[in-house]
């Protein structure tokens, strides 16, 4: 009877804790969107990184109806170009789009400069622009194909925050930063993801501690969200941007 007892009520605490565990994420989740909108963001200043498509175009109309003034950047530019157009039409006073790579540190300091003298200040900074690498560690021929993981993921958010760290301080602004739940939860073929999501994570835990109550810092670390990613579209092991959804399934 004791060990039934001591049983059961290891399985109602392990179950309790998992329930818990999903309260939370569910919870934080929702914490998360309600302190972005909360603020009233009409007329502030905001730039977007990887809002060419998926979660940062999405970003980018949420902003957009809420009456936010955009900068959006990404590589495609006929994809920023009518992205800037829909936000407009749905409410955005002014936007501009500007063509760069976020793994470029000069095209970091150029886009947030070129922002803030159009604009004359910065209130928010997006940093969203991301690659998935998808691939088994040993099926690599050239390692040095999965750099872009940490170049576009992890130091393309570094150098776009290092440009407008001044400018955001000035603003009292926030950095909303698009890291992913893979930064703990991991998956085969995704070292280089999770290890940049990781860095990615880590990193701004650490600046949110450094800036105090200068610039507020969002980490949003999303699970599954269907987009151009979830389609298929990933880094292979050549550094080719692919998109096929049998890889994807397989
Ligand atoms: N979808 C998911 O399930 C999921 C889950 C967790 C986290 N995330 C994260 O969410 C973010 C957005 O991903 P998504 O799912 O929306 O995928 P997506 O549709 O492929 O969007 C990625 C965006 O990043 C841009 N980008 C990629 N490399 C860039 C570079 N070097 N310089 C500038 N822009 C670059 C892309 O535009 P160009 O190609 O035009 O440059 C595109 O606008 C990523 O950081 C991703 O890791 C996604
Ligand atoms: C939000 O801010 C704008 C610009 O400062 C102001 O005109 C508007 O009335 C504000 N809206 C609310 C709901 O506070």
């Amino acid at each position: 009877m004791d060990m039934i007892d001591k049983f059961m009520h290891a399985v109602l605490s392990i179950t309790f804790f998992v329930f818990f565990l999903h309260y939370r994420l569910f919870t934080s989740l929702v914490a998360t969107a309600r302190s972005l909108f909360k603020e009233n963001v009409s007329g502030k200043v905001v730039l977007i990184t990887g809002a060419s498509s998926g979660i940062g175009e999405h970003v980018a109309y949420e902003y957009a109806r809420r009456g936010a003034c955009l900068a959006v950047v990404a590589r495609r530019e006929h994809r920023l170009r009518q992205v800037a157009a829909v936000c407009e039409i749905i409410g955005s006073p002014e936007v501009v789009y500007i063509v760069g790579d976020v793994a470029k540190m000069e095209d970091c300091q150029q886009f947030v400069e070129a922002t803030v003298s159009y604009f004359g200040h910065l209130d928010h900074l997006v940093t969203n622009a991301g690659v998935t690498p998808v691939c088994m560690f040993q099926d690599y021929d050239d390692i040095t194909k999965a750099s872009p993981a940490m170049e576009i993921n992890f130091w393309g958010s570094v150098y776009s925050t290092y440009y407008a760290y001044g400018h955001l301080k000035k603003s009292k602004g926030k950095i909303i930063v698009i890291a992913s739940s893979t930064g703990w939860l991991f998956a085969p073929r995704l070292s280089f993801y999770s290890a940049s999501k990781a860095a990615v994570i880590s990193f701004y835990e650490t600046l949110s501690y450094e800036f105090g109550g200068d610039i507020g810092i969002t980490i949003v670390t999303p699970g599954l969200i269907k987009t151009e990613m979830t389609d298929g579209k990933f880094l292979s092991k050549e550094a080719r941007l692919q998109l096929d959804p049998e890889m994807r399934d397989g």
